[in-house]
């Protein structure tokens, strides 16, 4: 019984977890994207099946799936029985004849950054710029994805993407919507080491850098990798593992806010 208990109340605990198919938070008019979520179960609970309620801003939707198909614009938020509810989702829906799709989910520093320009029906746009806060940032003769290999804190900002399509003959430029990217910068890789007291997570990866070059520097992966070190690393070197996560490492997908 006792066990029981535990394990009713560490589902009661866990938020379940939203994710968005395709993780494009800007859609055209008249698509549909899928909405899941899972939520964290005991075995025990699975046996019974497990409703969801699914939130539209503060509208309940009358679903009770695990997964559900939208076309509106809005907030969305789940929740599994006994748990809080859900990070938001932001869905944005676009009339343009271009959108600048991100994301749904932070980009942290060191992963790649991908966005995506896209034509109305997927009509090829030629003369394609992306622009970074107001910068033209990348040209290409027709439709591509502008990937930034390892993001840096300096690549947040507003982007935006201009082109020409044939509908039939070819257009002036349009403009996409601008969309605020913002990317998450983790605590030791934000030089310098604070003044007073850094965190004990600071201090093992600092001197695990500077002290085992033999080793890859994971100081700049994100999230950290749980893949087991190379040969010719000393147990010593993979103690910066063994802490665990700062708290800030959670990921928040709301951080990629979609801007009108
Ligand atoms: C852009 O990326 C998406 C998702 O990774 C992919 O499906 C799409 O084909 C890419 N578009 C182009 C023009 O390369």
């Amino acid at each position: 019984m006792w066990a029981l208990t535990t394990l009713l109340l560490l589902a009661t605990l866990e938020k379940p977890i939203l994710s968005l198919h395709p993780p494009w938070t800007t859609i055209f008019k008249g698509e549909r994207v899928t909405l899941k979520c899972d939520g964290y179960h005991p075995l025990l609970l699975e046996l019974r099946p497990i409703s969801t309620l699914w939130y539209l801003g503060h509208l309940l939707l009358p679903s009770h799936k695990k997964s559900i198909e939208v076309q509106t614009p809005g907030v969305y938020r789940c929740q599994t029985r006994g748990a809080p509810v859900s990070d938001p989702i932001h869905l944005s829906v676009s009339n343009d004849w271009l959108i600048l799709q991100v994301p749904y989910t932070p980009v942290f520093e060191g992963e790649p950054l991908v966005l995506r320009c896209r034509g109305w029906y997927d009509k090829v746009v030629y003369k394609l710029h992306y622009y970074h806060d107001g910068q033209a940032v990348r040209y290409f003769h027709s439709s591509a994805n502008y990937t930034v290999l390892q993001a840096r804190a300096s690549d947040s900002g507003r982007y935006q993407c201009s082109g020409t399509m044939r509908i039939p003959v070819e257009s002036a430029p349009m403009f996409s919507a601008k969309v605020a990217v913002t990317v998450q910068v983790l605590p030791w890789t934000r030089p310098p080491l604070p003044p007073h007291g850094p965190q004990p997570w600071l201090l093992e990866t600092s001197r695990f850098s500077s002290e085992s070059p033999r080793c890859p520097d994971r100081s700049r992966r994100s999230p950290p990798s749980r893949a087991p070190p190379p040969p010719g690393c000393s147990s010593r070197q993979v103690a910066p593992r063994l802490l665990g996560h700062p708290p800030a490492l959670r990921r928040r997908p709301w951080n990629n806010r979609l801007e009108p």
